[in-house]
């Protein structure tokens, strides 16, 4: 017979087209562990609202769990037929129960449902993705650790502007992920709210308890309007966002792996476990990983536009166009599931070219800052030793030299106040070790930096 949950009032069954579209079980299926949780939560509530003798409540967690375990060795499997993974479920029940498996139905509507399971299959995967996440940082902050005083071309435009340490780099990037934890957190706070017992979008006239449902699959509290409980997907495009916002992150430092590893940078080599080859050019090495983090993105935003797009002119309460919620959002947990230890795996391994750092980082003239900084110190208005030092620039440019090997003849023809005392600040190390304000790239706030990331990281 028929396993759909609506053929009452219809002479026929459903066209085949229309069954073909409104399939969703090849996609919600993996929600079943989560749908027979609240079937668990709600088995309970209608016992205690006499709605299920106490026997009855025991064969129905029996076959709770049968049909749970049956799920998980893959004896059970939805079929075309199920039109979602609540009919496939209740499919599963009715097999093991008879009749008794019908009364499971009593004041709850696939529209609570879907929504329940959506939010606890997203509370439990965002861990799961945060997890990933404080990896990629530790990744970054071991490798930070490492490079607290090593010297890098700084950039602005991807020009060199002035120096830094590699180390204050590598954490600029643990900075942005932290900030993505931070959401991410702040995300479940909101999402931990439970529409069980909203029904369709009107309660029960059941005694039903969703306050005891929320608890029991632990959330903060239930939700304190019906309508809303089942018309809200705030946490799936707020998810998304987080998500989204996250990808952009590591594409821009897949970005940045890209350059690093090109024979004009040459900052970094990866190892050859987290590099590709090329089918026709022996010699290379590519950075697929990176790339593929950058690309990815594309669909974490694509996933966050068209919930958006979906969303935007949808009357309350739930309408089947929220079906169209879920391939984007587990699309992005399952992308940054892959992306992740990737990358994490990417960084750890990868080697930097120390002695490549060194080289680099005076190049460009970054050291301009520091002689403009030099003529301020001794008096100078800021305004003229910015112009007094760009004329250095271009004469040192003309003599293709660099600005500590201008002549003091040269240097005083460029203006009376570069006396030769000048070249004192003219190191890339002495630029570093004279950036010594908090969130400075200096290697002693990049020490306190560390210090205060890795604490932060400790905690998750
Ligand atoms: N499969 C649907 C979804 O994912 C839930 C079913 C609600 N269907 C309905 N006709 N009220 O949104």
């Amino acid at each position: 017979g028929s396993t759909r949950l609506w053929g009452g009032r219809f002479a026929g069954g459903p066209a085949e087209a229309l069954a073909r579209l409104s399939v969703s079980v090849q996609f919600d299926w993996r929600l079943a562990p989560y749908d027979l949780a609240a079937s668990r939560a709600h088995a309970r509530v209608l016992a205690r609202a006499g709605l299920l003798s106490a026997d009855e409540l025991g064969r129905m967690l029996a076959a709770l769990d049968d049909l749970e375990a049956a799920c998980a060795s893959g004896e059970f499997r939805p079929t075309v037929d199920d039109e979602d993974v609540h009919t496939a479920l209740e499919r599963g029940l009715l097999e093991r129960l008879g009749t008794l498996g019908g009364k499971l139905r009593a004041g709850r509507s696939r529209n609570d449902q879907v929504a329940t399971d959506l939010r606890l299959y997203l509370r439990d995967h965002a861990r799961g993705v945060a997890a990933r996440l404080v990896e990629l940082a530790d990744a970054l902050t071991e490798q930070a650790e490492r490079h607290v005083e090593t010297p890098a071309p700084g950039m602005t435009h991807l020009q060199h502007a002035q120096p830094v340490t590699f180390g204050h780099q590598l954490l600029a990037h643990v900075q942005a992920l932290l900030r993505d934890l931070d959401r991410m957190r702040d995300w479940d706070r909101r999402a931990a709210v439970s529409p069980l017992g909203a029904g369709a979008l009107a309660g029960s006239s059941l005694p039903l308890d969703p306050v005891q449902v929320a608890q029991e699959l632990g959330f903060e509290q239930a939700a304190p309007n019906s309508i809303d409980a089942v018309g809200d997907r705030d946490f799936v495009a707020e998810l998304l966002f987080v998500l989204a916002l996250a990808g952009v992150h590591l594409s821009r430092l897949g970005e940045e792996v890209v350059l690093w590893t090109t024979p004009e940078f040459g900052w970094v080599e990866l190892d050859d476990g987290f590099a590709t080859g090329s089918s026709i050019m022996p010699q290379k090495k590519n950075s697929d990983i990176a790339e593929l983090a950058r690309g990815k993105t594309g669909r974490l935003i694509g996933g966050l536009v068209s919930v958006l797009t979906m969303l935007k002119g949808l009357p309350l309460a739930y309408d089947r166009d929220m079906q169209e919620d879920k391939e984007p959002v587990f699309d992005a947990v399952d992308t940054l599931e892959l992306v992740l230890p990737a990358l994490a795996g990417m960084i750890s391994t990868m080697t930097v070219r120390v002695d490549r750092l060194v080289a680099a980082a005076p190049q460009g003239y970054t050291l301009a800052t520091e002689v403009a900084d030099w003529l301020v110190r001794q008096g100078v208005p800021f305004r003229d030793a910015h112009e007094i030092t760009g004329r250095l620039v271009a004469l040192a440019a003309a003599r293709e030299c660099a600005l500590e090997e201008v002549s003091d003849d040269d240097l005083a023809a460029v203006s009376p106040r570069l006396t030769p005392e000048v070249r004192e600040v003219l190191s890339v190390r002495g630029a570093l070790a004279a950036r010594r304000t908090p969130g400075s790239t200096g290697p002693g706030p990049v020490a306190d930096q560390l210090v205060t990331v890795q604490d932060r990281l400790d905690q998750w």
